[in-house]
């Protein structure tokens, strides 16, 4: 294989690359996907004709379409206008953009909650949403689903052949703003599914521990959903009533997949995911649902360490992809309109993020939205294309950006090894965060992202796994915040400990069964034999707490009472409520490790733990690469691909001999990265 540096050429060939992707990918663009939700409804038709011409010359090979434009194409029910969206579909065709087409079914149209106010969301406090906004319906609302499978089946039939389709894009992130509705219909289909997943009542009573304050139920009618009540409802129902809400979601995808499958057949369909920021869905389950994974990311933009929350969630998309390329469906080229303050990107900014989304594993990488729009909710928020036009910086850094992922081309289809994985579960999440914990502080993120990030410092790539998944690739898993662990779960590490695996286990973890039933006898009932040790008791602390250990770690939030049961203390508490008991852990159990974490460390503290797990299974982070500098390779047959992305103020020196694609130039042994910059490394196999 040859490198060097592709001319700044379009990708719009019409032609796929033979073998390049898996066979869901579209089929269009050959390279990587540049583009963003097109919104043309909101514009006169004018204008359509410019954004074609700025599309092409960005270098925008695929837009997203009709995503919102229900009331565009059923202005009344049974009245379809598709006539504006077939001279869109030819203009973005004759120009060689391919289209990922929406079904409009995120955003029902007035004259559908005119008709059938009842499909609007309740929320737990009974609050009936209104609507003005999108997003208004209940997911398990009859009349809704007739019409989504209406609208869907009109545009499949219409569109199942045009040249320019290449992926159906169903509804909009489902879950997100509103997942879960409590209105009676919801109640009803949650006893259907509660009747499925239980068959009897007593399974159900067993399961719920329903003779805790006198809930038995004698009959299905009785059950309903757990509103808001006069204190906290039953955890094991809120727990079934999380997992109905990600079903009955899905169940509406799959109506429109089904349609969109039988009357465009050959054409992927996807649906947007917002991986580890959307609570209300299972995406381990999602993801096998769709053709191709996508994923919408925005970064939480006042945090100084939003890029490594960017490196997580790309990460944990690629993951729930099978380590398959994911398409990035949505991010921003700048500032978005809905946080508290809406930080804008600094120059190089959009670029780094967007790169850091392809090191992990994107193929594609689209924005929210194309053009700013003028008017509603959403005015504020950048797009590639902003009020001020083609004289900004942002417009500049759109049209470079196009140049780079031209460049990048050959990556499309590679793949991303990790060193290490981490046991990411919704179950668990949903699971932890009821209420009455221990402890206000405990969240579950907040875990996941504190081992992610010294994994991340320690230039470690990442890859999440399910806990019933298979652990078998991976020389060390670490487990955050488990506080939900199957019994399936517990076999699967412990199979995987006994047979040369190594863990490190954060506090609250294997606490609780399915149910959210304490496993019997001493803490963590899940996990003991494996960790060989007994949490007697645990001991939250105080808000601002701190607990020193002998190792020098500082600690707060949480401390256990732990007694050794066949694992050694590594760490000891000096101070605070477990003082002289043990706090770090180590347990050999077969031919593997466990280490066990009782305390809320973090960043540096964490280190030390991890360093040995490392030492443990002959794991060495990669020396030499500066703080703050992220590197991450892509394999593909005859190439890999290093992609190193400067955080820092100053340029920064990487190890790597190959061709650098960002400026075609050589790299007989080092890169150098200049401060903010990226560059990405081609090296023959
Ligand atoms: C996403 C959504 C888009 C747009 C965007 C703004 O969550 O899918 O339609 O609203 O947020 O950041």
């Amino acid at each position: 294989m040859r490198f060097g540096h592709s001319p700044a050429t379009l990708d719009t060939t019409l032609d796929a690359v033979p073998g390049a992707a898996p066979a869901q990918w579209p089929r269009r663009p050959a390279g990587i996907a540049y583009g963003g939700d097109y919104n043309p409804e909101q514009w006169p038709e004018e204008v359509w004709a410019e954004d074609v011409a700025l599309m092409r010359e960005a270098g925008v090979n695929l837009v997203s379409v009709g995503i919102f434009a229900w009331a565009m194409v059923e202005p009344e029910e049974g009245r379809y206008t598709f006539d504006w969206l077939d001279r869109l579909l030819d203009l973005l065709h004759a120009a060689e953009i391919a289209v990922d087409l929406g079904t409009p079914t995120a955003a029902p149209p007035s004259w559908f909650l005119h008709r059938h106010p009842h499909v609007r969301p309740v929320t737990r406090d009974g609050q009936v949403l209104g609507s003005g906004g999108r997003q208004s319906f209940c997911p398990s609302s009859p009349e809704y689903a007739a019409a989504a499978e209406r609208v869907t089946t009109q545009l499949a039939r219409r569109y199942a052949t045009h040249p320019a389709v290449v992926l159906w894009h169903v509804n909009n992130e489902y879950g997100a703003p509103v997942g879960e509705c409590y209105c009676a219909v919801s109640a009803a289909a949650f006893r259907d599914w509660l009747r499925a997943r239980y068959r009897d009542l007593d399974a159900l009573n067993e399961a719920w521990g329903t003779t805790f304050w006198s809930q038995r139920y004698g009959d299905w009618s009785e059950i309903d959903a757990p509103r808001t009540a006069a204190t906290v409802v039953n955890p094991a129902q809120r727990l079934d009533f999380a997992r109905f809400t990600s079903d009955a979601l899905l169940d509406n995808y799959r109506r429109e997949r089904d349609i969109l499958h039988r009357l465009a057949p050959g054409i992927p369909v996807t649906t947007n995911f917002q991986l580890a920021n959307c609570k209300a869905l299972d995406y381990w389950r999602w993801a096998t649902e769709v053709d191709v994974v996508s994923n919408d990311h925005y970064l939480q933009a006042e945090r100084a360490d939003n890029h490594v929350e960017l490196a997580m969630c790309a990460d944990l998309t690629r993951s729930v992809a099978a380590g398959r390329p994911w398409l990035l469906m949505e991010h921003s080229t700048s500032a978005v309109n809905w946080q508290a303050r809406n930080i804008a990107k600094r120059p190089g900014e959009m670029r780094r993020n967007s790169l850091a989304h392809v090191a992990r594993g994107a193929d594609a990488v689209l924005f929210f939205q194309w053009r700013a729009g003028r008017r509603g909710a959403e005015k504020f928020h950048s797009a590639m294309l902003p009020h001020g036009g083609t004289g900004t910086r942002i417009w500049r850094e759109v049209v470079d950006l196009g140049l780079d992922l031209s460049a990048l081309r050959p990556l499309r289809g590679t793949r991303v090894s990790a060193d290490v994985a981490i046991v990411w579960d919704w179950a668990a999440w949903w699971a932890l965060e009821l209420e009455w914990r221990p402890s206000v502080d405990l969240t579950y993120r907040e875990r996941i992202e504190a081992y992610y990030g010294q994994l991340w410092r320690d230039h470690l790539t990442v890859d999440f796994v399910h806990p019933e998944g298979d652990l078998g690739a991976y020389p060390l898993v670490v487990v955050p915040s488990l506080y939900l662990t199957t019994p399936a779960a517990a076999a699967n590490l412990r199979a995987y400990v006994d047979g040369g695996g190594s863990v490190v286990v954060s506090y609250f973890s294997g606490i609780v069964d399915a149910d959210d039933a304490v496993y019997p006898g001493a803490y963590p009932g899940a996990l003991r034999d494996l960790l060989g040790l007994e949490v007697e008791e645990f001991l939250p602390l105080r808000e601002g707490e701190r607990v020193r250990l002998s190792d020098g770690t500082v600690g707060d939030v949480w401390a256990e009472d732990v007694r050794l049961a066949g694992a050694t203390a590594v760490a000891t508490y000096v101070d605070g409520p477990a003082a002289g008991g043990p706090a770090i852990t180590h347990h050999r159990f077969g031919a593997g490790h466990a280490w066990y974490v009782s305390t809320r460390a973090h960043g540096e503290d964490l280190r030390g733990v991890l360093r040995n797990a490392y030492a443990g299974v002959g794991l060495m982070p990669p020396a030499g690469i500066p703080d703050d500098v992220e590197v991450v390779r892509r394999t593909g047959p005859d190439a890999s691909y290093t992609v190193i992305i400067n955080h820092r103020a100053d340029a920064a020196t990487v190890a790597v001999t190959g061709m650098e694609l960002l400026t075609g130039e050589p790299c007989p042994g080092s890169v150098t990265v200049p401060a903010g910059g990226v560059r990405v490394v081609a090296s023959s196999r």
